[in-house]
Order: structure tokens, then sequence, then C-alpha cells
């Protein structure tokens, strides 16, 4: 009989986000290779489908703030690349693509005036949570197409948490979290074939019970996802993937964000996780305190 380990029930932990209403969203220019110059935007469904993430989060009862979107800022919605989070420090961002460098001190200001944190703006080319993804204790941080190496050692120095380097490879998957996402405080979902040989096995020796998605899963932005523990924000067309997480006990929530999949984005990208103090637990500690008292179901 093959063994088999059921699943332990799902806590969620109640997360506090960040996002940018999609007022003056748009697809004006190409930087990743969903972008096509001119590809006419629903604006009407693109306020839906934000507004229907916005609600999901706050029916599951996490906190949902958001910036002034910026007329001239078409990706400003990507509120994910503003900056990381860890411990209450703001790691800012220094974006590769000139169209989009202006939303660093947007945002920056809202950290700084709206929100009372103090800002660490980088030296390196770093695009915050697009390439950096804490999970156990360690940050896993992206490279290859925006997010430098530099830049890794830099949030390393910052944050003094253990930053591991992964290479990325196809340009579908330029950012991390287009590739991978944290199930919860141990684990992560990920797509193997967006990350180099070397980066592959080091996925494989840190998370060996990983759960893998499937081409077509990451192809619909399946990986672009927002688990606060047990519910998984996910793109309904994942169906492989949403099928996975079910079996292990995860709740998935099909959010429809068709409208910025053409400027390359997902849940996770109109998405950042502000994490205060208790929110970052080395893996030993991370079952226990500040999780959510209700089960999941
Ligand atoms: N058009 C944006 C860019 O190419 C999309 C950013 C998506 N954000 C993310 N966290 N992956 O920069």
């Amino acid at each position: 009989m093959p063994s088999f380990r059921a699943p332990g029930p799902r806590v969620p932990r109640p997360r506090r986000y960040l996002t940018c209403e999609p007022r003056h969203f748009d697809v004006r220019y190409a930087i990743n290779p969903w972008m096509r110059e001119g590809t006419p935007v629903d604006t009407a469904l693109a306020r839906a489908q934000w507004e229907s993430l916005v609600r999901v989060y706050r029916d599951l009862g996490h906190t949902v703030e958001t910036v002034e979107p910026l007329a001239g800022l078409p990706d400003m919605v990507f509120a994910a690349n503003a900056a990381v989070v860890i411990d209450g420090r703001v790691f800012g961002s220094r974006f590769h693509a000139p169209q989009r460098r202006p939303e660093a001190g947007a945002y920056a200001r809202w950290f700084e005036e709206a929100a009372g944190f103090e800002v660490h703006v980088p030296q390196a080319v770093c695009e915050g949570e697009g390439d950096f993804v804490p999970v156990g204790g360690l940050v896993l941080a992206g490279t290859g197409f925006r997010t430098t190496v530099e830049a890794h050692q830099e949030a390393q120095e910052f944050f003094g948490v253990p930053t591991v380097s992964l290479r990325l490879v196809d340009p579908y998957f330029y950012h991390l979290d287009t590739a991978l996402f944290a199930l919860d405080d141990e684990n992560v979902a990920y797509y193997p074939e967006a990350f180099s040989p070397g980066s592959r096995a080091v996925l494989e020796r840190l998370f060996p019970d990983a759960l893998l998605a499937t081409a077509d899963d990451a192809m619909a932005f399946g990986l672009n996802s927002v688990s606060d523990g047990c519910h998984v924000i996910i793109s309904p067309r994942a169906t492989s993937l949403i099928e996975g997480l079910t079996r292990r006990g995860y709740v998935p929530v099909p959010v429809e964000l068709s409208e910025f999949h053409k400027a390359g984005g997902g849940a996770k990208c109109c998405t950042q996780e502000i994490r205060g103090s208790s929110d970052c637990r080395l893996r030993s500690s991370s079952s226990q305190a500040g999780a959510m008292e209700a089960r999941c179901d």
C-alpha cells in the first residue's frame, strides 16, 4: 500500500495587505512577454476583478489598505513590486524598467507618511515581493530578469535573514512570484521548469514536500497565488494546482484577474503583504503562536 499522510488541519493567519486601485491600469509598454503594447484593457472589468479580490481578502478577515494610484503609472496596481516587508522593516524597490521607476517613491511615501514605517532604499535593482518570498525562516530570492544577486545580498544584510538566490530561466516567469508561492510558513508550491537546474535542486532540498505545478497551471498564473496558510486565492484556470491544494487540505478560493494577466500579473502581483514582528518565525516555531483561533473550513 502506498504510504499516505493525511494533511493536518490548515490554520489561517490574519494578514495585512497593501493594494492599489487600478484606476490608471493599462498596457502601454511591453516589459515582459505577456504584454503587447496597445492591448485594449477593459477598465470596468479590471476594476470589478480587483474589487472582488479585495472583497475576498476582507471576507476572510484580512486587513486591506490602499495606496493612491498615480496617473501615468499603469503598472502601479502591482503593489507586490513596491517593497518586501519582514518584521515591520521595509526594504523598498529600485525598478528595472524606467517606466516603473517612479512607483518606488510613491510607495515609499505611503509607507513613511501614511503608515509610519522607515523605508530602506536599496542600491541594487530589486522589485520587492515580485522576487522575494519569505518562507520557513528564509527569504527565497529570484534573479535572472529583474532583481539582481547584489540586491539579494543587500536584503540579507538588511533583514539578517538567510537569503537563498534562485535563478529564473523562462521569460514568461520573469518574477519569482510568477513561479512560486508560499503555501504557509513551511512549504511552497512551484513550477520547476521556471528555474535553472541548480536552483531546482536547491528547492528540492529545501522543500522535499512541495506542491509542484504543471506548465498549464503556471501559464494560467496559478503560482501567482496568495495563501493565508489555509485559503489560497488562485486563478480559476489553474485546475491541477487547485486539485493538488484541495488534496492537501488547503481551501482554494478562485478569483479571476484576467485583465491583469495582459500586463503579466495576477493576484499576488496585486498584493503586498506587510509582515509584522510576529509573522515571521523560524521553521521550528512556525506552527504555534499567532495562528487564528478558527480552523480552516
Ligand atoms: N507589467 C508588470 C511588470 O512587468 C507586471 C508586474 C507583475 N508583478 C509581479 N509581482 N509579478 O513589471
